[in-house]
């Protein structure tokens, strides 16, 4: 069993780092890493060291190699008694050999086609030599790159570079995860940038040869992240040169290494061939999200790593507002609502749920989740709307002028709340400190004019913590009159108690209450209201939040109703008025269009204490989706016809809003034209988009091979099409055949599980392929659990996150729950499983004990 780490056991480092030197002989068996590290002690106590799988040759003090006697090696540590040491003031020195060909787990330094790269978040820069891995011990580096390639890159600016070798300098403090290099045949868009206080900086997207028609986008992307930066936070950037590197094996999404992002090709190529307009949007975002981290998380970093979500909840956040001031704020909130719930709520219902700041952990790895990311920027919205927009931004500034170059915490980020705004920020704590999410009842009372509202909240006890104290819920809401009118305009509740209520008098007629505008709080919401409540909301809501959520909520439960056999008629109805104003706001239409998909229902099936089906459910689903399609078939093919391409493809907002909706027309349609108009679109559409949205209905109809054939031969050699290519079967596959499916796709030569783009594709797009992954003969566990099983030994943090593929096991029937069960336990008995996955698996079957 592994170790447990616990917050309450956190230490300060005994020792301050005044420089950090390292040197790099680049070779792909036997790189060799010397280093330099200047210490200064600050408090008592031995020096210790972390390093894993290190082949050390030579290791000093001060230039003196010391003995087997002055230092011992235990549990991944390097650990010289303080009695050893020469005074307070020394260098350690080390030689390391390491070896980044056979690196697979892409932490540390490896190789991704031929280019050197690290990855070093959380902690594998103690895969690259000895060093106190730990955020709160911060350094300036110095790092000298010895190679024959012909690009040399490291933190900070360019020292010097020449015949093979090139040295950077950061003068910049971080701490070792912040550490970067990349060595490579690369190429590169280059442009620049004035800050406001007039700074050049020179910018470069650098990638593989022949990549560089693709990084257009991103380098566009790149500077209005700067600029919004310097507009909105007043924060600019800090150094003379800002590299951005693309490579194509990565395990997540980006890393915001000082000076030198590192990116996953597919958030950083585009095309309109190549890409949609949801890869545009991911690409401007997370370039502007790791770009923002230059202040949030490398200035101001964490103590530890159990603060991870002050340095992503808050990035997150302002990566959100970010694209929110890009493009359209109501799509993008709606969107983020639907990621949250879709993987935040879910992990906070299951064996996984931990709170934004948890207080332990095996491996923290596992904790970069939807909980310390999205979660982590609701509460921060929710801040925001407590204190109000000027406090926010006076607590912002007085953050950045208080703990710039430290390393801080939860508790830090509170106070400058409370000493910008003089608001006590006790109980709004909870929300960092407790898992779940709260449950708000609301019961409505009218009597006389006055309409009173009685709010209950409630969290289910969650793993490690049975008791949930209430917390401050920020409840925004509006009433709408029977006729449609707003009689009151959107109002902040504070609900600060386990039951509380509230009155709104003089009101003439009895409105409809708009709940939680903006989705001002992450909780559930339970209430009374009926169909023509829910249609009078959509209809005439002025939060267009809120009014996409009644839609929605007509449309679950007229699914759900359907699940049980009865008719509901009345969302097929709401969609003729949709329909009728979709090319006013194209964007919000076709999420109207989108229905809830099968994952969801099956949540809020489990929700009403029932046991969801897969197989019925998706049957369910498609009925439904037919009927909509044939009641709204006249009005559906006009629409699509009406929003047909008729310019050069534009990945900007209004173009993809239009796109949006042309296709969630095509999803319908293609319910009862046998994927006749998806057929044509394919054939003769110029862009990915509208490619591949009609793929994906092709796939559906079970009309896909020529159309698969056509796009395979086409881009063989393009990685991230191929991928698509991948995903979009097993995920789009008839749930009945797409574990068959998924099994020859995996037998093709081209199936290259090593990469977690590929193994994503395929085995991500049939996990999320609902009814196919719980399959009733438990094909689709076993497949999976097959495959976690091979990729574990060779990259086990992949391995370990795509485990939550069953987190939601315990809510399934006997049948299937026996099923997932067997196929976890077979994945807990592997021997020699990594700590990652073994954690994951431990974790998740620990809720059917
Ligand atoms: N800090 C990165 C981000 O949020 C994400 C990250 C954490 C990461 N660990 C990683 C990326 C490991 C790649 C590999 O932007
Ligand atoms: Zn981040």
């Amino acid at each position: 069993m592994a170790e447990t780490h616990y917050l309450a056991d956190w230490q300060p480092y005994p020792f301050r780092i005044t420089e950090t030197r390292l040197e790099f002989d680049l070779a792909p068996r036997g790189t060799r890493v010397r280093s330099g590290i200047g210490f200064h002690r600050e408090l008592p106590g031995d020096l210790v060291l972390d390093g894993v799988g290190l082949n050390s040759q030579v290791i000093a003090i001060n230039g003196l190699p010391l003995t087997e006697s002055q230092f011992r090696i235990q549990d991944e540590q390097l650990i010289i008694a303080s009695d050893a040491l020469p005074g307070d003031d020394f260098t350690f020195m080390a030689e390391v050999l390491i070896d980044p060909e056979t690196n697979t787990a892409l932490e540390g330094l490896y190789l991704s086609g031929g280019m050197f790269c690290t990855q070093c978040e959380a902690q594998g820069f103690r895969k690259i030599t000895w060093y106190p891995d730990r955020p709160d011990v911060m350094a300036p580096f110095r790092v000298t790159i010895r190679s024959d390639l012909p690009v040399l890159l490291s933190n900070g600016n360019p020292v010097s570079q020449q015949d093979g070798v090139a040295t950077w300098h950061d003068p910049w403090p971080k701490p070792a995860y912040l550490f970067a290099l990349v060595a490579g045949d690369l190429v590169a868009v280059s442009d620049s940038f004035t800050t406001a206080s007039g700074r050049h900086v020179d910018l470069h997207v650098r990638t593989r040869p022949g990549d560089q028609e693709y990084a257009g986008f991103a380098m566009e992307s790149l500077k209005k992240s700067m600029k919004w930066d310097e507009e909105v936070y007043g924060r600019e950037y800090d150094l003379d040169v800002f590299n951005l590197v693309a490579v194509d094996d990565f395990n997540m999404g980006a890393m915001e290494n000082k000076g030198l992002n590192i990116f996953n090709s597919k958030l950083v190529l585009a095309s309109a061939e190549t890409a949609t307009d949801l890869d545009y949007e991911r690409i401007e975002g997370v370039i502007g999200h790791e770009y923002f981290h230059n202040w949030t998380g490398n200035r101001i970093t964490c103590r530890d790593w159990f603060q991870l979500c002050l340095k992503e909840g808050l990035t997150v956040f302002r990566d959100q507002q970010f694209t929110s001031d890009m493009r359209s704020a109501a799509v993008k909130r709606i969107g983020d609502v639907q990621l949250l719930r879709g993987r935040q709520f879910r992990e906070d219902a299951g064996p996984l749920a931990h709170p934004p700041r948890p207080d332990h952990y095996q491996e923290i790895n596992n904790f970069y989740t939807a909980t310390v990311y999205e979660k982590g920027a609701e509460v921060i919205g929710m801040l925001k709307r407590l204190v109000g927009d000027d406090g926010y931004r006076s607590a912002l500034d007085l953050y950045f002028d208080r703990h710039d170059g430290q390393a801080c915490t939860i508790e830090d980020w509170l106070a400058v709340f409370q000493d910008a705004t003089g608001r006590d920020l006790s109980q709004f704590k909870h929300w960092y400190t407790d898992a779940g999410t709260p449950r708000l009842t609301m019961v409505e009372d009218w009597q006389d004019g006055r309409l009173t509202l009685r709010f209950a909240q409630h969290t289910a006890p969650t793993p490690g913590q049975p008791d949930k104290p209430a917390r401050v819920i920020p409840i925004a809401l509006g009433l709408i009159g029977p006729n449609g009118d707003e009689v009151l305009p959107t109002t902040v509740l504070e609900m600060t108690e386990a039951q509380q209520e509230f009155s709104f008098d003089g009101l003439g007629a009895r409105p409809v209450v708009s709940l939680l505008r903006g989705f001002s709080a992450p909780v559930t919401v339970s209430r009374q209201i009926s169909a023509d409540q829910q249609a009078l909301l959509l209809a005439h809501d002025t939060d267009p939040f809120t009014r996409w959520e009644a839609g929605h909520d007509l449309a679950l439960d007229s699914l759900i109703a359907r699940i049980s056999g009865a008719a509901a008629e009345r969302h097929i109805e709401a969609t003729t008025q949709v329909l009728a104003d979709a090319l006013t706001d194209p964007a919000f239409a076709a999420l109207c269009l989108g229905l809830p998909g099968e994952d969801e229902i099956a949540t809020a099936i489990a929700a009403r204490g029932d046991t969801p089906d897969p197989a019925a459910i998706h049957v369910a689903r498609e009925t439904y989706l037919r009927d909509l399609a044939s009641r709204h078939g006249a009005a559906l093919s006009a629409l699509y016809d009406a929003t047909i391409e008729e310019e050069p493809y534009r990945p900007d907002a209004a173009g993809a809003a239009r796109r949006s909706l042309r296709l969630a027309c095509l999803s319908l349609l293609s319910r009862i034209d046998g994927g006749e108009r998806a057929f044509v679109l394919f054939g003769t559409a110029s862009s990915m988009t509208e490619r591949f949205g009609a793929l994906g209905q092709l796939v559906a109809c079970g009309n896909d091979r020529e159309a698969l054939e056509l796009l395979r031969h086409e881009f063989s050699d393009n990685r991230l099409v191929m991928d698509k290519w991948f995903m979009v079967q097993p995920l789009r596959a008839n749930p009945e055949t797409a574990v068959e499916r998924a099994r020859d796709l995996a037998a093709r030569p081209d199936f290259d599980w090593k990469n977690p783009n590929r193994f994503r594709a395929l085995l991500g797009g049939l996990s999320a392929n609902h009814a196919a992954f719980h399959r009733a003969d438990g094909a689709g566990y076993d497949f999976y659990a097959d495959w976690l099983i091979r990729l574990d030994p060779v990259n086990p943090q992949t391995a370990a996150r795509m485990s939550t593929a069953f987190e939601t096991w315990t809510r399934h029937d006997d049948n299937l729950r026996a099923r997932a069960r067997a196929a976890l336990q077979r994945i807990a008995d592997v021997p020699g499983l990594s700590r990652n996955t073994s954690e994951m698996v431990t974790r998740i079957l620990a809720a059917g004990a």
